[in-house]
């Protein structure tokens, strides 16, 4: 019985030490030392290589290390037999919800025009809004999206969310499904995506739904690159319709070291530090649904493969 460790982002040492104490019985290995596949039950992977996870015959749960799961849906050969998980962790929700808090309020208080100001020696205007002045979007009121919802309501903004299926969280004005999404973006002066990447959502973040937000809206994309179509963020901000992005997530990643979004005075880049699967507290969950294999027990947040999240 062997669960292997996959990542090349994640720390090993750390995920294995913590991994050891809640599962003394299970021998960890780690990729790419596999060692006999057949000894494979489970797998704790973050972008495995593609067509690897078919191969291990007796697989019987593929734990994400991280709250999305598009990087596993991305191989063609996911044996679809074997049940998903995804990472669901206080500590992975307190840390995007800290983020989302800094980037919102870095927006709403003008702080990337103020820093602007003291490299110039400038003392200039720089009035803003109350926070409950301004309107803030959540894409997405999941586990995370509804977290952070709850915290920008909780410092005054006017909060409202989006998402497949509608929500009652206090203080958040529900939006839910296409049918929803005109009247939900026309209130995002600040827009927050929180979305899993499906093929529902790829793309989502275009020209067509930047022309829908309020003029000069600012946009906080901390969930997968690809939700935006970067050239038509770089012409919305080039016309204005949007005056500042934030981003933590790209298409490619590391992002590479001559893309514009690097060098764009009106885009701040984050290395996708937004939150992390935090070994201390997930491994619990991984230990947890190994366990309840064991007895036959509902694993804790299984993904539906139909729907991709
Ligand atoms: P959840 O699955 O808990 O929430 C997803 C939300 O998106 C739900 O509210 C869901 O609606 C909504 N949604 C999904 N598809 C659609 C759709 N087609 N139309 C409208 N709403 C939709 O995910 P989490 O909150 O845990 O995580 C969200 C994403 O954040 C992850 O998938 C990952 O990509 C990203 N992430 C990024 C990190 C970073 O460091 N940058 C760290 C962790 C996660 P409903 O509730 O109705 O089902
Ligand atoms: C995740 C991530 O999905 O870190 O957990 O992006």
């Amino acid at each position: 019985m062997a669960l292997l460790f996959i990542s090349e982002v994640d720390n090993p040492d750390w995920w294995g030490g913590e991994l050891a104490r809640r599962l003394p019985g299970v021998e960890l290995r780690f990729w790419p030392n596999a060692g006999d596949l057949a000894d494979i039950e489970y797998v704790l992977a973050w972008a495995p290589p593609h067509g690897l996870l078919r191969r291990f015959p007796n697989l019987r749960l593929i734990a994400s290390l991280g709250a999305g799961v598009d990087h596993l849906f991305a191989d063609p050969e996911l044996p679809l037999a074997v049940p998903v998980c995804r990472v669901v962790d206080p500590n992975m929700t307190q840390r995007m919800t800290e983020y989302v808090a800094l980037h919102v309020l870095r927006y709403h208080r003008r702080e990337p025009e103020l820093e602007a100001m003291q490299r110039e020696q400038r003392w200039g205007e720089a009035y803003t809004p109350t926070a409950s002045e301004r309107g803030v979007g959540i894409l997405g009121l999941g586990e995370l999206g509804a977290s952070a919802a709850a915290r920008l309501v909780g410092l005054g903004f006017r909060v409202a969310g989006w998402s497949r299926t509608a929500k009652s969280i206090p203080g958040v004005e529900s939006h839910a499904g296409e049918a929803g999404l005109a009247a939900f973006l026309a209130k995002c002066e600040i827009l927050v995506c929180l979305l899993p990447l499906t093929p529902a959502t790829e793309n989502i973040l275009s020209t067509r739904l930047f022309a829908q937000l309020p003029k000069g809206a600012a946009l906080i994309n901390a969930a997968r690159g690809r939700h935006l179509v970067e050239d038509d963020l770089l012409a919305a901000l080039d016309s204005r319709q949007l005056s500042y992005a934030t981003l933590d997530v790209f298409r490619r990643e590391p992002l590479p070291k001559d893309h514009p979004f690097w060098r764009h005075p009106r885009i701040t880049v984050t290395p996708h530090t937004a939150s992390i699967a935090d070994a201390r507290s997930a491994a619990d969950l991984v230990a947890e649904n190994v366990r309840r294999l064991g007895t036959g027990a509902p694993l804790l947040h299984r993904v539906d493969p139909q729907v991709g999240y």
